[in-house]
C-alpha cells in the first residue's frame, strides 16, 4: 500500500496533533504500526544529483539517514525510505528479546526541542529483524533503486561477555544489512558505554570479525562504531587510532548525551536517560569535528546528534560527516523534515561553489575554522 502525496499530507495534518497529546511511547507505538501497515506516501521524488554519493563501497541517493532508535524491529523501513531517507538505520536490536526498562522512560522536551528516553534495548530480538530485513530484500528484486538498509546491534541487558552478543547478532544479520554498527555508547544499559574502552572494544571487534569471516556470504558488509558525545580526548584518540588501524570501516558520532546543557526549559529536564535533539547538536557536532581531525579525514564519520534543518546537516557535512543522520526532529516536525532539509543542502552546496555533496565534506577544516 502507499498514499498519494496529498492525501498522505493530509492524514498526517489531522493524526499528528492527536499523536502529540498521547504519552510519547503510545504515539511512538502507533506511529510504527501505521507505517507497517503501509500508511506513508508512495514512492518519493528523485532525489538532487548533487546529492548523491559513494561511501563504504555503497552508493547512496542522497545523505540524509534515519538515526537507530526510531525503527528498532525493522517493521517500517519501506515507508521510512519512502519519506525521502537516502538510508534507514534499524535497531538497536539485541541477540534475545527483552522489554526494555520500566516506563514511563521516554519524554518530550517540547520547549527544547528535545527527548531524554531510558529506553534500555527494549526490542523483539534478532530472529524477528532478520525475517523482516528478509521479506523487505525480497521485495527489492529487480531494477527499483534499491533503499539502504543498517542494522544497529546490541547487547542483552543480562549477558555478562558482551563479546559473544555482538558477534552473534553481526552474524545474523551478515550479508543481508547494507552495513552493521556496533552500539556501544547507550546510556541505558548498565556498563554499555565502558565497552568503549580500548582492550573491551578489540575483544568484541576480534570477535565480532571473526563470526562475520564465517559466514557464508561473498560480499563483507562494513563495519561501524557508534560513539557517545561525551568520550573525553584519551578515549577519542584511543578509538581514532582503531579506525585508522581499519578495524572498523566507519564512525557514528554520535550517541545521545548523558550531560544536561543549562539552557534546558522542560520539567523533565531532570530525568534520567539520554538527552537527544537540538540542545545536542553543539556538543555532538565539537565531538564530530574532533573525530575527522583526528581520523585525518581517512574515516568515512556519520554525523547524528540534533539536527533539525538543511542549515545543521550542512555543518555537520562541513564538519567532517560523510552522512548524517536524525530522529527527535521528525517527533517535532514530521516527515516534511526530510525533503526540506534536501531542498536545503542542495542549495547551500550551490551557494558555496560544491559539485557534489563529497566535495563539501570536513570543508571547516580547510577553512581553518
Ligand atoms: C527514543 C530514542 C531511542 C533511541 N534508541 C537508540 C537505539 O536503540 N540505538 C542507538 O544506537 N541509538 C538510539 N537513539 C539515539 C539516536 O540514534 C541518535 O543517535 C540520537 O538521538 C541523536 O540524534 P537526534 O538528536 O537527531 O535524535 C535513540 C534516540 C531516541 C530519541
Amino acid at each position: 500500500m502507499g498514499l498519494k502525496n496529498s492525501a498522505y499530507a493530509k492524514a498526517f495534518g489531522a493524526f499528528a496533533p492527536l499523536l502529540r497529546g498521547l504519552p510519547p511511547e503510545t504515539a511512538h507505538t502507533i506511529t510504527i504500526r501505521a507505517l507497517a501497515l503501509g500508511i506513508a506516501p508512495k514512492g518519493g521524488t528523485p532525489d538532487d544529483p548533487a546529492l548523491a554519493t559513494e561511501i563504504l563501497g555503497l552508493r547512496f541517493q542522497n545523505p540524509v539517514g534515519l538515526a537507530a532508535g526510531f525503527d528498532k524491529n525493522a517493521e517500517a523501513l519501506d515507508a521510512m525510505l519512502c519519506f525521502g531517507f537516502g538510508f534507514v538505520e534499524a535497531g538497536t536490536v539485541t541477540p534475545k528479546p527483552q522489554p526494555g526498562n520500566p516506563r514511563p522512560r521516554l519524554f518530550r522536551l517540547a520547549e527544547d526541542g528535545a527527548v531524554i528516553n531510558r529506553l534500555g534495548f527494549n526490542g523483539g530480538g534478532m530472529e524477528r529483524a532478520r525475517v523482516r530485513l528478509r521479506k523487505y530484500r525480497d521485495r527489492q528484486t529487480g531494477a527499483s533503486a534499491r533503499g539502504i538498509i543498517g542494522i544497529n546491534i546490541g547487547k542483552n541487558r543480562d549477558t555478562e561477555n558482551a563479546a559473544d552478543d555482538y558477534a552473534l547478532a553481526a552474524s545474523a544479520f551478515a550479508g543481508l544489512a547494507d552495513y552493521l554498527v556496533l552500539n556501544v555508547s547507550s546510556p541505558n544499559t548498565p556498563g554499555l558505554r565502558d565497552l568503549q574502552a580500548k582492550e573491551k572494544l578489540a575483544e568484541i571487534l576480534e570477535k565480532t570479525e571473526a563470526a562475520l569471516a564465517e559466514t557464508a556470504s561473498s560480499k563483507k558488509t562494513p563495519l561501524l562504531l557508534k560513539v557517545a558525545p561525551d568520550l573525553d580526548a584519551p578515549a577519542r584518540a584511543e578509538i581514532a587510532s582503531l579506525a585508522l588501524e581499519g578495524r572498523v570501516d566507519g564512525l557514528i558520532v554520535g550517541n545521545t548525551t548523558l550531560s544536561r546543557p543549562d539552557s534546558l526549559q522542560s520539567k523533565w529536564r531532570t530525568e534520567t536517560g539520554g538527552l537527544s535533539g537540538r540542545p545536542l547538536f553543539p556538543l555532538a557536532t565539537a565531538c564530530l569535528f574532533d573525530f575527522y581531525r583526528l581520523t585525518e579525514g581517512r574515516v568515512p564519520l556519520i554525523g547524528t546528534g540534533g539536527i533539525a534543518s538543511g542549515e545543521a546537516a550542512y555543518e555537520k557535512i562541513c564538519a567532517g560527516a560523510s552522512l548524517v543522520q536524525l530522529y527527535t526532529a521528525l517527533i517535532y516536525e514530521g516527515p516534511g523534515l526530510i525533503q526540506r532539509i534536501k531542498k536545503d543542502l542542495a542549495r547551500l552546496l550551490r551557494r558555496d561553489g560544491f559539485a557534489h555533496i563529497g566535495d563539501a565534506v570536513g570543508a571547516a577544516h580547510r577553512q581553518g575554522k
